[in-house]
């Protein structure tokens, strides 16, 4: 047992040398990433025509280009209705290079919206529509959003001061979740050619699994493209995730079918639906006794020989006495409680015999005629199909409405989230570049930090070759001194599944399927802080059983007769 503890201590010790090794690398760690040039933040330039290129850097930029609603939404309660959810301007919780800023929703269940004029109205035309911008759930997210609409462009609808949930809008885009369901929305308003109309229209789910996305705390990249000629494509982290047509992949579908069944055609009154009938031919036979039971009593099953048929299973305890506090009004008449009766003990049974059952062997049951295929039937009827008078084919569904904004319009159970570097751009390269220039640069940077204890570690290593010697040492010993406790102990007890509970050193010799023949110096535990004296306390609990046992037999009440 000693040589137990020597080694416990031996382990706690190392571990401590180890862990203090660590702080020390990860003081050294901060030193030298701050002085590092490559790590001086900039803000990006975009290299390129951008409709919005927003790295929210600037606070005084910020404040003309951004409008917060004043708007309340409608048709709910006037307290809660207002936008009055919190921005604001500053840097990112973790991991934030000095001066790079980005908008943060800070307010969490209170509706917020906030939306930005693009440098001039995107129209759908020969080139593509590209959107991207970072999110960073840095308190993760419950339940809420993250996702901007693209504003369209409508005479009714210009002041951003009024943006609010019903603000016509072309293109809505990004992550939200509520529980377990995780989207990355992708929605675009159709107008109908035929009527003018306007329905959304839903993305198919990404392949992706979304989860990590809302739950890491580091900033992901969100890219939707859509092409002149109908095609898009949606990135995280620059990675495809889902990727389609603009005509096949969107419900409902741009297109409604050209034919739809007629809703007036009705199905005849003869049109004959089933497949098989009973035979109108087949007669039940003779012989057939639907009234023959499922089960009868089975003659052949004789009584056991000393069966005592005259000794009822149970008599009245004969040494129950009635109560004192027994009270004839409130519990009925006092009957003692039924014992087994002790002349049964040997006997195969008692009191009136009863024969068992058996299976019928003239059951049938009731009985049906076969069935035989439907000679009239005529298959499953369905409508005829007709032109469908609202059909149209829109060819062109990328040439949505186009859009003069952009705003977030957003509710969210967890607060804090963090939105940068924002684009929306008709060129890819452009929008690439820019994601170069900001989302990678910070990502690589998080990357390096996270890796950085590892790379310092590695670094001190190649230039003093020297430590090895000590990592052998704080590594190796406790190795070392483990394989030697556990081999020790496995020699001294074979079953090793003993290891980490109490040890009983005399259990095999300990026949008696009960533990409280061990006496309490037989006890020791590992730690050696556990009290021993385990045996003494179930003592105790038995001693208890025993002056609950001396009790009454439970009393029966019966329903009082008034
Ligand atoms: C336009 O047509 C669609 C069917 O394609 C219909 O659902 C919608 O109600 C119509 N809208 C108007 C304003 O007539």
């Amino acid at each position: 047992m000693a040589r137990i503890k020597g080694c416990t201590l031996v382990l706690l010790l190392s571990i401590l040398i180890t862990r203090s090794g660590a702080q020390q690398g990860h003081v050294h760690d901060q030193d030298f990433s701050d002085d590092d040039p490559k790590n001086i933040y900039t803000s990006p330039i975009v290299s390129g025509f951008a409709y919005l290129a927003e790295n929210f850097d600037d606070p005084e930029k910020f404040k003309t280009v951004w409008i917060q609603s004043e708007a309340k939404k409608e048709g709910i309660d006037e307290d809660i209705a207002k936008y009055d959810g919190i921005w604001s301007v500053e840097q990112a919780s973790r991991n934030a290079q000095e001066g790079d800023l980005g908008l943060v929703l800070k307010s969490k269940a209170r509706h917020a919206a906030i939306s930005a004029r693009l440098n001039k109205p995107f129209k759908f035309d020969d080139k593509p529509l590209i959107v991207q911008y970072e999110v960073n759930f840095q308190d993760g997210q419950e339940c809420g959003g993250a996702y901007l609409k693209l504003l369209t462009q409508d005479p009714q609808h210009m002041d951003l001061k009024k943006f609010h949930d019903k603000t016509p809008y072309t293109i809505m885009f990004g992550p939200d979740k509520c529980g377990n369901d995780h989207k990355l929305h992708f929605i675009f308003r159709h107008k109908n050619p035929m009527n003018g109309s306007i329905e959304e229209k839903h993305c198919k789910k990404p392949k992706e699994r979304l989860e990590d996305f809302f739950k890491d705390k580091i900033p992901h990249l969100y890219t939707l493209i859509i092409r002149p000629d109908n095609t898009f494509q949606i990135k995280i982290d620059n990675k495809v995730v889902n990727d389609g047509s603009l005509l096949d992949d969107f419900t409902p579908p741009v297109n409604p079918p050209l034919e739809i069944e007629d809703p007036n055609d009705i199905r005849p009154e003869d049109w004959d639906e089933r497949e098989k009938i009973p035979d109108p031919t087949a007669v039940k036979p003779e012989d057939w006794d639907e009234d023959a039971p499922a089960q009868i009593v089975d003659e052949d099953d004789m009584m056991p020989v000393g069966w005592l048929e005259d000794e009822p299973p149970t008599i009245p305890n004969p040494d129950a006495v009635k109560p004192d506090d027994w009270d004839v009004d409130m519990d009925g008449e006092w009957e003692p409680p039924e014992l087994p009766n002790p002349k049964c003990e040997d006997a195969p049974g008692c009191g009136p015999y009863k024969q068992k059952m058996k299976k019928n062997p003239r059951f049938k049951g009731k009985w049906l005629p076969p069935l035989i295929d439907n000679p009239n039937y005529k298959g499953k009827w369905k409508p005829r199909l007709i032109h469908n008078p609202n059909y149209f084919n829109d060819e062109h569904p990328f040439n949505m409405m186009p859009i003069h904004a952009i705003g977030f319009e957003l509710w969210s159970m967890s607060p804090d989230i963090y939105f940068d570097n924002l684009i929306i751009t008709d060129d890819e390269d452009v929008a690439k570049q820019w994601a170069d220039d900001t989302f990678e640069i910070h990502r690589q940077k998080i990357a390096q930090e996270s890796w950085s204890v590892w790379r310092k570690f590695v670094d001190f290593t190649s230039e003093n070759p020297w430590i090895w010697a000590v990592y052998i040492l704080v590594v190796g010993l406790p190795v070392i001194l483990i394989m030697y406790c556990c081999c020790f102990t496995s020699q001294e007890k074979p079953d090793k599944s003993e290891e980490n509970e109490r040890i009983i050193p005399n259990e095999e010799l300990n026949e008696t399927p009960e533990s409280d023949g061990i006496e309490p110096n037989q006890m020791e535990s590992v730690d050696g802080d556990d009290d021993p004296i385990i045996s003494e306390t179930d003592d105790v609990v038995e001693d208890d059983k025993e002056t609950h046992e001396d009790g009454d037999a439970p009393r029966q009440r019966k329903p009082n007769k008034e």
